[in-house]
């Protein structure tokens, strides 16, 4: 049931990008289904001077690109109630007091502040909001959402976390990952927590490696400007592989419970996470020699359709070193790890978009069948084909004795029903109050820490064709008797 209090919801960056593909119909669907509070007020806030109407106008033209259809008339008009615009220059300090005036004499009393702007920009906002008192609780609550990328480097999210505690507690700050948000990334816990038989097997003692990947077909899509400031260990190693890794990776969160409040939601989610990032052994130079591939997209062919090569695209410097695709190999210094490689990559332009967990388990000590068997493996489809599979060796049917590997699969579209978007899951924890699924200050730190010599190391950049899996000598970062899993389209 939904209990919210009333609350404003205001957005910086109301023109954005992300803010018309994934932040208002996040908003939309909550308001739709129910969830969001009685009295909600969605307020778009941007430099460029323009009526509500007109930004009403602007967000109906996204919403119906979003859901490829026109909208139910009834559904957009109590949305679009909900939904005014205020230009406001970030440098004024009277337009962020007015914006409070307004937000008061609504009685909108919770606020909820969406910083969807360039990272640049941060510091301004947060500083006036600090200025013009909105960062105080007296009213109600107020908590602060960052988008991602948090930070370009150890030291900028070291900046940027100062920044924001000089206004915020850490309480009321939300930074974004939206891997978190995945209904198929929080059932890995569920996988893992809620069942018994899997966790004994989850060691050195029974796994092998573990692969994560996480492939994309598409390239730019315009974002050259801005990946070539980032480049794939900045734009999804750091945040979306290391969570989840650390998911795979993390012991069982412990207590205290409190109430009808366990440990899963009380952040203590968040300590474990933080544990595992701080385990991973420290980039060495011989790591920058022999467990990391880069590599940049050459032109190639998609789906039988030709695309360009990165250094092709828009906004793309014509001599980029920049890497648009990584492979690594990673071992985490623990009890529960030593030993088991993960190997990590993801990639642009590759010949598919899919993400997989991949626990790959031992062989067992002893072959009795003539042929050898396959290792057991557990592969978590976080998209697009959402489920669980667990394959082993069986007998085929006949005289012989020979082995074939089979699937034993869950696939979500069993339930029958689909979950909320990763947006409006984590928009709804933030009103509720609920962190975990947030990256803690603590934790993006560590994770900067630990990449950032990849991030100024001194490693070649190989080229490979759009629509390959990446250079081949990703092959080479694996054992003898390992190879990457083959995954589907
Ligand atoms: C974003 C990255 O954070 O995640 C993009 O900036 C990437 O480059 C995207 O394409 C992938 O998200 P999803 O949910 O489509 O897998």
């Amino acid at each position: 049931m939904n209990t919210l209090e009333p609350t404003a919801i205001i957005i910086f960056g109301a023109s954005g990008d992300l803010t018309k593909r994934k932040l208002l119909p996040a908003l939309y669907q909550l308001i739709l289904d129910g969830h969001a509070p009685a009295q909600f007020s969605i307020i778009g806030v941007a430099r460029t001077v323009m009526t509500s109407a007109e930004y009403q106008a602007i967000a109906k033209e996204a919403l119906e690109k979003a859901y490829k259809a026109p909208l139910e008339e009834n559904a957009w008009q109590r949305f679009a109630a909900m939904l005014s615009y205020q230009a406001l220059d970030f440098h004024n300090i009277q337009d962020f007091i007015a914006l409070r005036e307004q937000l008061e004499a609504a009685g909108l009393h919770n606020w909820l502040f969406y910083c969807s702007v360039p990272p640049s920009a941060f510091p301004t906002i947060t500083q006036q909001l600090g200025d013009s008192g909105m960062n105080s609780e007296e009213h109600g609550y107020t908590r602060i959402i960052v988008e991602k990328p948090f930070g370009t480097n150890l030291t900028t999210a070291q900046t940027l976390n100062l920044e924001l505690h000089k206004v915020f507690a850490e309480k009321q700050i939300y930074r974004i990952d939206h891997f978190l948000g995945k209904e198929t990334v929080q059932n890995i816990l569920a996988l893992r927590f809620a069942n018994t038989i899997f966790e004994p097997l989850w060691n050195r003692n029974y796994i092998d490696h573990v692969q994560i990947t996480v492939a994309e077909d598409l390239g730019m899509e315009g974002r050259g400007g801005f990946y070539e400031e980032a480049g794939i260990l900045r734009d999804m190693v750091q945040n979306h592989i290391m969570q989840l890794l650390c998911f795979v990776a993390l012991e069982p969160p412990v207590g205290p419970w409190q109430g009808n409040i366990h440990p899963l939601e009380a952040g203590a989610l968040r300590d474990e996470k933080a544990k595992v990032i701080r385990a991973l052994r420290p980039i060495s130079a011989e790591f920058l020699e022999h467990s990391i591939v880069l590599g940049q997209y050459q032109q190639g062919t998609i789906k039988n359709e030709a695309v360009v090569g990165y250094l092709e695209e828009a906004k793309v410097s014509a001599t980029s070193k920049t890497a648009t695709y990584a492979a690594l190999k990673v071992e985490i210094d623990n009890w529960r790890w030593a030993g088991v490689p993960f190997y990590l990559r993801s990639g642009k332009r590759l010949p598919v978009k899919n993400t997989e967990i991949a626990i790959v388990f031992k062989r067992p000590p002893l072959d009795l069948f003539p042929q050898p068997s396959k290792p057991n493996m557990l592969r978590i489809n976080i998209q697009p084909n959402e489920g669980v599979t667990l394959s082993f060796d069986a007998k085929m049917p006949g005289l012989t004795a020979d082995l074939r590997p089979v699937n034993m699969d869950f696939d979500y579209s069993d339930f029958g029903t689909s979950g909320p978007s990763a947006y409006e899951r984590l928009i709804l924890d933030a009103m509720h109050g609920d962190a975990s699924l947030f990256p803690r200050g603590d934790e993006v730190e560590a994770s900067w820490a630990w990449i950032e010599p990849l991030l100024e190391g001194e490693i070649a950049v190989q080229p490979y064709t759009a629509g390959t899996w990446g250079p081949k000598t990703a092959n080479d970062l694996l054992s003898a008797g390992q190879r990457w899993h083959k995954l589907e389209p």
